[in-house]
């Protein structure tokens, strides 16, 4: 039987962590602030832009919301960052991806300050995380290793093996387990043998976006296994990558789905954008 890595519980203690920076860095004088940006109307990005307005609210920061229609060009979605990085009482820009079709993400990216990058996607940032001296860590990456921490899970000398190798999620979370010290291996679609692979590792990352893929056959007993999937079964429930049933059994620790890595996510866009507002004193 595997504990549980509860992201509920976590979550409300590192946004009440931050909320307490915030209040601290207030009664210095210094407000924090938020512009999200979200472009176009695709539904569940208007919901995860909705959870994080509420998740400024419960921290104390102060959010702005700025909507952008399907049809916006490239040269108005620069102009509204040129201007949010000109103005120096936002402290934090959050542009949602994806993106609406003919947008150029990387371009988009590239313009946010990397002071105001609190998604930590700009190179400049993946740059500073490369070298071991992350400013901000990308949301889900930094969640995932907030667990690690708060249940004093060893990660030094130990293998893990991290499933998908998005810009996003999978190459961030293999540079910060290398950096605390774990033999890091990083699969991806092209990768032979992935059950075996994963037999061998002592963590596993499952970050792929598909439903209940990996089974009891892909982990060791006394695996620790965090799913960063965000799935719907056949039935349209919410599940992750790991066939939960299956494989806690034999998992030492486990993330649910929901209430795992989805909350830490969120927990973790707060903290850098309470960084971001410390550099901005
Ligand atoms: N869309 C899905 N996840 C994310 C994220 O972490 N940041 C941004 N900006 N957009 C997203």
């Amino acid at each position: 039987m595997a504990e549980i890595l509860d992201g509920k519980a976590l979550s409300k203690k590192v946004k009440a962590q931050v909320k307490t920076g915030v209040e601290e860095l207030l009664a210095k004088g210094k407000e924090t602030h938020l512009a999200v940006v979200l472009v176009g109307d695709d539904p569940a990005s208007a919901i995860y832009v909705k959870h994080k307005h509420k998740d400024c609210k419960e921290c104390g920061i102060i959010s702005h919301d700025f909507r952008l229609s399907n049809d916006t060009s490239q040269e108005e979605l620069l102009g509204l960052i040129d201007k949010l990085n000109a103005d120096t009482s936002i402290d934090g820009i959050l542009v949602q991806l994806p993106l609406s079709k003919g947008l150029d993400e990387h371009q988009v990216i590239e313009r946010i300050h990397a002071d105001k990058d609190v998604d930590a996607f700009h190179p400049f940032n993946i740059g500073l995380l490369s070298i071991g001296m992350p400013r901000f860590a990308p949301c889900t990456p930094a969640g995932v290793m907030e667990f690690f921490e708060e249940y004093k899970i060893d990660i030094a000398s130990k293998n893990a093996v991290v499933i998908g190798r998005s810009n996003i999620v999978g190459k961030p979370m293999a540079q910060l387990l290398s950096t605390k010290d774990a033999t890091v291996t990083l699969c991806h679609s092209h990768t032979q043998n992935l059950a075996e692979i994963c037999r061998g590792a002592d963590i596993v990352v499952c970050a792929v976006g598909k439903p209940k893929i990996f089974g009891k056959d892909y982990f060791k007993e006394g695996a620790v296994v965090i799913d960063v999937g965000m799935n719907r079964d056949s039935e349209g429930k919410l599940c992750g990558d790991v066939d939960f049933e299956e494989v806690e059994p034999i998992a030492s620790y486990i993330t649910p789905v929901p209430g795992g890595v989805g909350p830490m996510t969120r927990a973790e866009l707060m903290k850098n954008t309470f960084r971001a507002s410390e550099l901005h004193i």
